[in-house]
């Protein structure tokens, strides 16, 4: 599988059939991208970051459904999994360490397909109310599927450089162009050797220059076009930065779902 949280941790990242950290980006200015979360799990050694994701409430967390991998290892437990918001840092950093939060619940769309990777959504929620500041603030969810063409800004502490497991030290942000969803599932299967993963009607896609894209890492975080919330990072090609687009989970194709995940908390 193609997809792009960082699942596995032993000396050094490991990515199933990988996804995206963003190729060919730059380093985001603080205090910009205030709704961006940070996912870690903390082992009895190190706390290692292994997906991106949304603040859209006080207390919810979107990400990607298929993050929730990092807890299907032997002895993984919830209460290990943190979210850090309000840092441009992928580590604690004596300067800047960001807010954590504990987590409440971790809840996978029901009909997620690992396989297909369709409905690649979940909701985190906290265990304590999100402090919102200058540095963290919610986003709001999408109210259209952006025009082919547009910009949308994806942001991710994901790989930076194909094939090399090594997440950047600060976040990254890139802007990559909406492509026609016709165009993108004409390009099905994106990974050859993930033949079952697809792009459907509940994808966007988006996609920039050879040398740009998301890549392992930046699952779950938000794709954002004019201040909404539009998708979630959900896959990629084999190769990050090799031309083809990067994949989110729509949005506003799944509004009610998520509503109603907030709702209840
Ligand atoms: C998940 O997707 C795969 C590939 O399309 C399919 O073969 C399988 O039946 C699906 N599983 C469920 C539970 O729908
Ligand atoms: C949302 O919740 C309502 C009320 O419980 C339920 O009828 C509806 O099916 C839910 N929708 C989704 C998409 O989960």
């Amino acid at each position: 599988m193609m997809y792009w949280a960082i699942l596995l941790f032993c000396n050094f990242v490991k990515v199933l059939c990988v996804p995206h950290p963003i190729v060919g980006g730059r380093t985001a200015q603080p205090n910009t991208y205030g709704y961006q979360a940070s996912l870690r799990y903390a082992t009895e050694a190190i706390e290692f970051h292994f997906c991106g994701g949304s603040i859209i409430s006080d207390k919810c967390i979107l990400t990607a459904a298929h993050c929730y991998e990092v807890l299907t290892k032997p002895n993984r437990e919830l209460s290990r999994v943190h979210v850090y918001v309000g840092t441009i840092y992928a580590k604690k950093s004596p300067n800047d360490k960001g807010d954590m939060y504990g987590v409440e619940s971790f809840k996978k769309h029901e009909q997620f397909n690992r396989t297909s990777l369709i409905n690649d959504l979940a909701v985190v929620t906290t265990d304590k109310p999100i402090r919102f500041n200058f540095r963290v603030w919610p986003i709001k969810l999408a109210t259209i599927r952006p025009p082919d063409g547009s910009f949308i800004t994806v942001t991710g502490w994901g790989y930076i450089k194909n094939g090399v497991k090594v997440i950047p030290r600060k976040l990254q942000v890139i802007n990559l162009k909406m492509m026609s969803l016709t165009d993108c599932m004409a390009l099905n299967p994106l990974d050859p050797s993930c033949p079952l993963e697809k792009v459907t009607e509940t994808n966007i896609c988006i996609v920039g220059n050879v040398g740009q894209s998301t890549c392992q890492g930046d699952s779950g975080g938000p794709a954002a076009y004019n201040g909404e919330l539009v998708g979630a990072i959900s896959f990629g090609a084999d190769q990050c930065g090799d031309g083809k687009p990067s994949v989110m989970t729509c949005v506003i194709d799944y509004i009610e779902w998520i509503r109603n995940q907030t709702e209840m908390h």
